[in-house]
């Protein structure tokens, strides 16, 4: 059976492109794999310094990965910070590679040319998440474009290890879907949070309407582009060209259309979340670090042992 491993950063609450770009394909691959799926929150530390906030993103991201369809029972859902076997690797793995090396991180460049300040860890972040996936021997890395390069930075890693300290860990390969592998925001660009382009995952439906009806069109053309690559990802085929056809022009028709048709998608999935108690996801949280750390534990006792530490 195969290894499938991912993870998000409860950074804030999850958009369409995180369902449609990870979070799907990851419950669909979850169905013949065996899955670990992770709350990043040491990585999400790199950005957010609000305690009340990141806990509260930690629950709701739990919460998220339930009412999306991963079975807790089946697939362990764990915090990174619960599992420390995570930052430990991390450092060996800083040791390992070069400092232009980690300079090459698009997501590094990206959020510098960005303004955020760039503090270590976000300089570091891809050897965390080299971590984050190599102590599990993974195979497959269900993702977004916007992560390939760090499940490549992950292989450079593991490379790195083995060559220096012996066959230790194994390759694992992103599982990058194309027509989802960049999901538009309400301006076209990628939707992501950082630039305020989102339509929430488990928003209200007011919520999902107001992002909605906020998508740039261009009032020159017949047909809005930015709804419509939207819109495919809801609805396909015949059904979806002949609403574009009948509704030639009509821009409010089309985006009331595809409040509609997220809803569908998203409407089970939220009564699915909103019977999820707190108890329940802290008993999530405490069983998934239990069965990760044990497995964590068994990489990192033959990683000490190669790397000298343990005398
Ligand atoms: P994060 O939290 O930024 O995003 C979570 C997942 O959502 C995908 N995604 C998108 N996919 C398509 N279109 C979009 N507009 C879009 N926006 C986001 C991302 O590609 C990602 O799959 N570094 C990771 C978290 C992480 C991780 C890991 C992932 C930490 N360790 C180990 C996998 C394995 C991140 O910041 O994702």
């Amino acid at each position: 059976m195969q290894r499938l491993f991912t993870g998000l950063q409860p950074s804030g609450t999850l958009h369409i492109g995180n369902y449609l770009g990870a979070l799907k394909q990851t419950v669909e691959l979850l169905k013949d794999a065996d899955g670990l799926v992770m709350i990043a929150d040491y990585h999400a530390l790199t950005t957010l310094k609000d305690p009340e906030g990141l806990r509260t993103n930690i629950a709701n991201v739990v919460r998220d990965y339930v009412a999306v369809g991963v079975d807790p029972k089946k697939t362990i859902i764990f915090q990174q910070s619960s599992v420390l076997q995570h930052t430990e690797l991390a450092w060996i793995f800083d040791c390992l590679v070069t400092v232009p090396f980690l300079m090459q991180a698009h997501a590094y460049k990206d959020k510098v040319a960005k303004g955020l300040d760039a503090n270590a860890g976000l300089f570091t972040y891809p050897m965390l998440m080299a971590a984050d996936i190599l102590l599990y021997d993974t195979d497959v890395v269900p993702v977004g474009a916007d992560q390939k390069q760090h499940v490549e930075y992950t292989r450079e890693a593991a490379t790195k290890f083995n060559l220096a300290f012996g066959e230790t860990f194994k390759a694992p390969q992103e599982k990058i879907l194309d027509a989802v592998a960049v999901v538009p925001g309400t301006d076209g660009k990628k939707m992501s949070k950082s630039y305020g382009n989102t339509i929430p995952l488990f928003g209200s439906k007011d919520e999902i309407q107001k992002a909605v009806m906020s998508i740039v069109t261009d009032s020159s053309g017949e047909s809005p582009e930015n709804v419509y690559n939207i819109h495919r990802l809801f609805r396909s085929g015949d059904s979806l060209v002949n609403l574009y056809k009948e509704n030639r022009g009509k821009y409010k028709a089309l985006k009331d259309a595809l409040v509609e048709d997220i809803e569908t998608v998203i409407g089970p999935m939220r009564e699915r979340r909103a019977s999820i108690t707190d108890a329940d996801v802290k008993a999530i949280l405490k069983d998934g670090g239990d069965r990760a750390r044990e497995q964590a534990e068994k990489k990192m006792i033959d990683v000490r042992r190669k790397v000298g530490v343990t005398i």
